[in-house]
Order: C-alpha cells, then structure tokens, then sequence
C-alpha cells in the first residue's frame, strides 16, 4: 500500500508541495482547505498531469478532514503568510488561532502520524502544534533550516561560481533574523567556506540568508515564497517516507541540547521513519553558541504571548 501524506492549507506552499511529492511519486496526497473548492480544483489539476509525468500516486482535494484520515505524514501549511512590512512574528495570533484549530481536527483523523510544521512564526508554531497535539516529540517537526541553509548554499555557490552539489550548509537557531548560519560548518567539496572567502564576502552572504524570506516576500509583494520552502518539505517527507536517517536541520523541541530546554530551536538532526530520530549537537565557539541563545531567547518571547 502506498503512503499517505495529507497537507493542511492548500494555498502556494501546499499545493506546491503537493506537487513536489507527487513527482517524486512519494506518496498519496491529501489536499485539504477551509476555502471550497480549492483543494479540490488544485488536486485534480495535479492529478491530470501524472500521465504525462508517468507517476503513480494519487491527489484528491477535500474542505473535510476525514479524507486525510490515516496519514502517515500531515504538513500543515495553514495561516497566512507576511506582505512587505511584516516580520513573520505580526503573524502570530492569527496563525496561532488557525494553528490550533487545525492541529485538533489532524489528530483526531491520524492519531499515528508525523506532523511537519511550516506556518509562521515557525518555531511558536510548531511548539503550539506539539503542545496540543500530545505526540511525542519526535512526531512534531519544523521545517525551517532545510529552506535557510538551501538559500546560504545557493548564495555560495552563486559567489565561488561552483556546483551546487559540491555545497553544504548549516543554519541553525529559530526562523526569524536572528537565525544563525554557521559559516564554519559551511563546506565547498568538503572545505570549510572559511578557507574559501574572506570575511566581508561571509557576512554578506550570512546577511543576504538572513534576509532571504524578506527578499522575495520585497520581490512578490502578496504572499511569501514557496518554491524552495515546498521543495524543503519534500526532502523531509522522502527524509521519512524512505528512513534515509538522513541528517537536516529542523525546527526540534529541544530537552537540554545546546543548554536549551523546553523549546523548538533549528538543530541538526537526524530524519527517519520514526521522524526525528536523533538531535545531533555539535561543538559550539562561544560566540555560536551566544548567537543560537538569543535565537532561542527570540523563540521563547514568541511562545510566551501564545502562552504554548
Ligand atoms: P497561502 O496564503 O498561499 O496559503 C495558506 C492557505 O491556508 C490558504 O489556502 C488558506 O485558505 C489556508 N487556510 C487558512 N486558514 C485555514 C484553516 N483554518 N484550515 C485550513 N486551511 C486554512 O500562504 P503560503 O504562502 O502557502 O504560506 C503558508 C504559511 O507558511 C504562512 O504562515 C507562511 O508564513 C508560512 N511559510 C513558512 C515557511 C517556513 O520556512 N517555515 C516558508 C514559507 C511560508
Ligand atoms: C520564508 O523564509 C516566509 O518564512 C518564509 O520565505
């Protein structure tokens, strides 16, 4: 039997990675909206073009979670998205109000499966989810440092003129501008970009990953970006659906890692078919360190106004 992916929110991140699985032929997807219509117009349309791309899995769109139920992965992209002027934290209360809503309908339908969290502010919002959803922590995930360290990676081999499959990157700490990319743990064909640039050159690309979400929200004006945040998430759906054991950074509640405790931080850690399977901590100078605890401390502002 094929496996089942549900994606809460049908609008440019879910439908897009609704896309990105089904070309992939990752799995059955579920498309579900409060809006009529569109998660049904949205998944037949995707549906019609598996012939031609020659995939077998099946789209089906629905406004009624029961068509989600027994998923094996639900992505709940659900809430609004920012326009120019607003940080991803001015979403906060109303994505927390749709967070809620939609977190007690996914369980109740698939008490079994792995949540991935996109909406923002992302890592509130996956605290929120984890919190009412009672899973255990390994079942609530993030989806943030694939999408900043892609962005890092792209600027670096963009700059060094180089494959993008010879570049690796880390960005750590929460979704917002103090997320902490980390230059050290940054390689081109396995050599640190340290060697590779000089220090202006870094600052500027760590910047630009910073600023990366609002580049394209400046660029789009409507809504925020959804190519490389939807393609983020299929590489954790694949990360799980195939048990890589592969290792990303992800949005994960944190019980004491990196001096962190009681909150969702972006770490590395390790993707499989029980979800997050490991939360890798590597060696920190204290300056990352300093830089991932005002991150964290970034986070908990959040969390406190939700009161998650
Ligand atoms: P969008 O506006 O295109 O789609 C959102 C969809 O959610 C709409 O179709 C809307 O009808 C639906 N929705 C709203 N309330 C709902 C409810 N109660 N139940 C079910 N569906 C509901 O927005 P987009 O661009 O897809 O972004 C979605 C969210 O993801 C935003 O909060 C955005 O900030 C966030 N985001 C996070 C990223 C990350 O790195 N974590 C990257 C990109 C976006
Ligand atoms: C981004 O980084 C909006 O959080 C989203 O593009």
């Amino acid at each position: 039997m094929r496996k089942k992916v549900s994606i809460v929110g049908a609008g440019n991140v879910g439908a897009t990675a609704a896309h990105w699985i089904a070309a992939k032929e990752l799995a059955d997807v579920v498309l579900i909206d409060v809006v009529e219509g569109i998660p049904q117009g949205k998944a037949l349309d995707l549906l019609e073009a598996l012939p031609i791309e020659k995939r077998d899995v099946n789209v089906t769109g629905s406004n009624d979670y029961a068509a989600s139920a027994n998923s094996d992965i639900v992505v709940i992209t659900a809430g609004i998205p920012r326009k120019p002027g607003m940080s991803r934290d001015d979403l906060l209360n109303t994505n927390f109000k749709i967070m809620s809503d939609v977190v007690g309908k996914v369980v109740q339908y698939s008490p079994n499966c792995i949540l991935i969290i996109v909406s923002n502010p992302l890592d509130a919002m996956a605290q929120a989810a984890y919190k009412q959803s009672g899973f255990s922590r390994n079942r609530v995930i993030g989806m943030a440092g694939i999408l900043d360290s892609a962005r890092f990676r792209t600027f670096i081999a963009r700059e060094l003129d180089v494959s993008i499959e010879n570049v690796t990157a880390f960005v750590l700490g929460g979704h917002g501008d103090t997320m902490v990319p980390l230059p050290r743990y940054s390689t081109v064909a396995g050599i640190p970009i340290t060697e590779l640039m000089d220090q202006a050159t870094i600052d500027r690309l760590v910047q630009r990953t910073r600023d990366g979400g609002a580049e394209i929200v400046k660029y789009l004006k409507t809504g925020s970006a959804y190519y490389a945040p939807s393609a983020a998430v299929a590489e954790m759906v694949e990360a799980i659906l195939k048990d890589k054991k592969k290792i990303v950074p992800c949005a994960a509640y944190l019980e004491g890692e990196y001096g962190i405790k009681g909150l969702f931080v972006g770490v590395p850690c390790k993707l499989g078919s029980n979800g997050i399977e490991k939360i890798i901590e590597i060696k920190l100078t204290p300056e990352e360190q300093a830089a991932l605890q005002k991150s964290a401390d970034s986070v908990k502002e959040l969390v406190g106004v939700i009161g998650v």
